[in-house]
């Protein structure tokens, strides 16, 4: 009996292919609209990439990586499209700089780079910098864009609508450094042109990390906002921004009481909605909340504190799932909630963690079967990123299997794809530099 009173508490949680199928239905009429720049939760950015590499891509570059679950700054030589050299130095953001005034942020990022260009030897020297600011961007151009609104675990004051490539150029201007942001791209963007350098075959990037999100090649002509001239340009990249998928009330049907309690615990509530059924920043969350509730039914020993489980108890609890063990999980969660936790209590956890991740795969493959039934291409991969699909035991070969199910009929390969905000981020400055020698 009390096995069954807990599948109803997590029925919510259970998507069957209907609703699958009625999610992929709502994402297609929202990705149209979005790219014709009518009502839509889906922002469709035009990220003004016009071409994926070509083997030719040349120089030696800066990037800069902000977003994701570590800050770096790296030093990148291209030859003939090759990587050769990459220095990286990881800093740390306090809490304070991510949640204070934007201004007090950039110039850290700016004292940042002046620190290692120092320890390079570089100071002196002209350079080029690729920004991968992975936040959702309205951009006027491939150097220029305006945050539209913090994602994840930033919440900087005064920064809304201002252009964050302008911003950072001022400050490393006032260090006197030699060095200009040329590129300003998204994370996704990187993943994919980073991918596409190994692969010319990958068409679509995706990251599972702290956040979620996808871009893709589309037509330039089926994109409506342009703010530069495109006669010349057949194709862009797209920065889908599905994070905010259902923002507008169109996914309502399948939120249930949990989502609503992780929404309303994060720190940036009633936006991002999508992400949050996804991204590892709010996974372990999820599984608190039904934790924490079947706690309050008598169904668990006691409801972990709020923050207490994270995305790693995630993959943890699905690693022992995997070969039918319970002790890390039952030590954690003893850890969690302060209370003594019996096998049973442990595999309930290890239960919901699997639906808790099967959702997500479920989610995030939806949108990418949508993409490849739209791109239609005979064969496609798929270069994926991110903490989530590098760390979580199942989340790659759920992915494989849902893709497989919801676009039966498209070839498809996910690839774990490295360095996206590096590699990618150079890529794309040595993308944009090319683009630019050949316009008139
Ligand atoms: C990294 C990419 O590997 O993954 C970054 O280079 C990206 O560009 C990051 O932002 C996303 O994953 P996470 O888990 O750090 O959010
Ligand atoms: C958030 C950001 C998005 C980014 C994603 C993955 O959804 O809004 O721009 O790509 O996280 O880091």
């Amino acid at each position: 009996a009390r096995a069954s009173q807990i599948e109803s508490r997590l029925a919510p949680l259970v998507l069957c292919g209907a609703a699958l199928r009625r999610v992929g239905d709502v994402f297609q009429r929202e990705l149209e609209a979005g790219l014709r720049e009518r009502p839509s939760s889906l922002q469709m950015e035009n990220t003004y990439v016009p071409e994926l590499p070509d083997g030719t891509e040349e120089g030696v570059f800066l990037a800069l990586d902000l977003g994701g679950t570590n800050f770096r700054v790296l030093l990148l030589e291209l030859r003939a499209g090759r990587l050769v050299r990459e220095d990286v130095k990881h800093y740390h953001i306090s809490d304070a700089l991510r949640l204070g005034p934007g201004e007090e942020l950039f110039n850290f990022l700016a004292d940042c780079v002046q620190d290692f260009v120092r320890a390079e030897g570089m100071e002196d020297e002209e350079m080029s910098l690729g920004f991968t600011f992975s936040f959702p961007m309205k951009q006027h151009s491939i150097s220029s864009g305006e945050l539209i609104t913090w994602t994840k675990s930033f919440k900087c004051s005064g920064m809304q609508g201002v252009d964050v490539a302008a911003l950072l150029q001022r400050c490393l201007r006032e260090r006197n450094l030699r060095v200009t942001v040329q590129v300003l791209l998204n994370d996704t963007t990187g993943t994919l042109v980073a991918g596409a350098h190994t692969d010319p075959e990958v068409a679509i990037g995706v990251i599972l990390g702290t956040g979620s999100n996808g871009c893709y090649m589309e037509r330039a002509e089926r994109v409506q906002h342009w703010e530069a001239k495109h006669e010349r340009v057949r194709d862009v990249v797209v920065d889908i921004e599905w994070g905010a998928f259902g923002d507008n009330g169109c996914l309502d049907f399948l939120r249930s009481s949990f989502d609503k309690e992780v929404d309303e615990n994060s720190l940036l509530p009633t936006s991002f909605t999508f992400e949050k059924y996804i991204g590892g920043k709010y996974l372990g969350d999820l599984l608190c909340a039904v934790l924490r509730g079947l706690a309050r039914d008598g169904l668990f020993p006691a409801p972990p504190a709020w923050g207490a489980v994270d995305s790693a108890h995630v993959s943890l609890f699905e690693e022992e799932n995997l070969v039918g063990a319970w002790s890390q999980t039952s030590e954690a969660l003893r850890a969690a909630c302060g209370a003594p936790v019996t096998r049973h209590d442990a595999l309930v956890a290890q239960h919901v963690a699997r639906i808790v991740s099967n959702r997500a795969a479920q989610l995030v493959s939806v949108c990418i079967a949508s993409i490849l039934r739209r791109m239609n291409r005979a064969r496609a991969a798929v270069a994926v990123d991110g903490s989530v699909f590098k760390k979580h035991p199942r989340i790659s070969s759920l992915m494989d299997k849902y893709i497989a199910l919801l676009a039966p009929h498209h070839q498809f390969t996910l690839q774990g794809a490295e360095d996206g905000s590096g590699k990618g981020s150079a890529l794309t400055a040595a993308i944009a530099a090319r683009v630019a020698a050949r316009s008139p």
